[in-house]
């Protein structure tokens, strides 16, 4: 029987009880939609499964995104929408993204289709004297946003924010990444977007920060110069250490984040030695803001509770 057990931070539940290697019965599955708007991070221990049953749970959320065309070599065989985070290399040939993610940002705001969940699972998870390194670190915007103060959220309440794909590029390149420049051709495959700079998160119906350091590049009618010291502002707020929650990695864990509600990095504390690989799908917010989706998945909760 599934089981739902929040943590003791801003952020995080287990959830038990459950086999992602067959399909979740409807109640079951609303029942992790709402924990995920409520929570943000479920971790779903002791479920080694592999790329093919990755893909067939991801699909419940919503459509998958394919890699991009710079990284396609980097995924599973065959398996455009699972891509490898990893350091190993194999016949000297990386078989993964080796720096994924190793900065604050939200995956895919720079889509019009934004970003709703990631999926993950661990499959090598570096561990250094016993302790394990590799983690996740997440923040939590809807609380962020909660305590803003009351003037920041008239001041931006109908405002947009620019988001750029190529930025998060940019940084990792500044802090000693390998990874090419993004060709005009790759620029051109995502073009910015805009997106409020508050949403209204689907499942939680609270309202979220939804601007992040890693794509966001302005907002959208300020001068250039208020611009930044809003974002900075955005950003010095969201990470506090209140907000913040660390998820350190088991192998075997299947973790799901909303990214609606929330910004995440990874930890590069580990050497190239210390192999981390993680399984991952990309899932877009497509269905998650139709009425229909949350209309069956409230429907269903009531059958489960009656
Ligand atoms: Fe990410």
């Amino acid at each position: 029987m599934l089981r739902i057990e929040p943590g003791n931070a801003t952020l995080g539940a287990r959830v038990t009880g459950v086999d992602l290697g067959r399909s979740l019965s409807d109640a079951d599955f609303a029942a992790v939609l709402r924990a995920l708007g409520q929570y943000g991070v479920l971790c779903f221990p002791g479920q080694p499964i592999e790329a093919a049953a990755l893909r067939t749970f991801s699909a419940r959320f919503g459509g998958l995104q394919a890699m991009s065309s710079g990284v396609k070599d980097r995924g599973e065989p065959g398996m455009p929408e699972v891509s490898i985070l990893s350091n190993v290399v194999e016949n000297g040939r990386p078989i993964g993204i080796p720096d994924a993610g190793q900065d604050w940002h939200t995956d895919m705001t720079y889509n019009r289709v934004m970003g709703f969940v990631n999926v993950l699972v661990a499959k090598k998870v570096p561990v250094r004297n016993g302790k394990v390194l590799g983690a996740t670190e997440f923040a939590n915007t809807q609380a962020a946003y909660e305590d803003l103060p009351a003037g920041v959220k008239a001041r931006l309440a109908d405002a947009t924010a620019t988001h750029d794909w190529n930025n998060f590029h940019d940084i990792m390149r500044r802090k000693g990444s390998q990874r090419p420049a993004l060709t005009e051709a790759q620029r051109r495959e995502r073009p910015p977007v805009s997106h409020p700079v508050f949403l209204t998160h689907p499942i939680s119906g609270g309202k979220v920060i939804y601007v992040n350091p890693g794509f966001t590049v302005a907002i959208n009618g300020l001068a250039p110069d208020e611009s930044r010291t809003m974002l900075d502002f955005l950003f010095a707020h969201v990470l506090q250490p209140r907000y913040r929650y660390a998820h350190h990695w088991s192998v075997g864990d299947v973790l799901v984040w909303d990214h609606l509600g929330t910004w995440h990095q990874a930890v590069g504390d580990y050497t190239a030695e210390e192999h981390r690989l993680m399984k991952r799908c990309q899932v877009l917010a497509d269905k998650v803001f139709e009425a229909a989706f949350l209309e069956a998945a409230s429907r269903e909760r009531a059958d489960a509770s009656a």
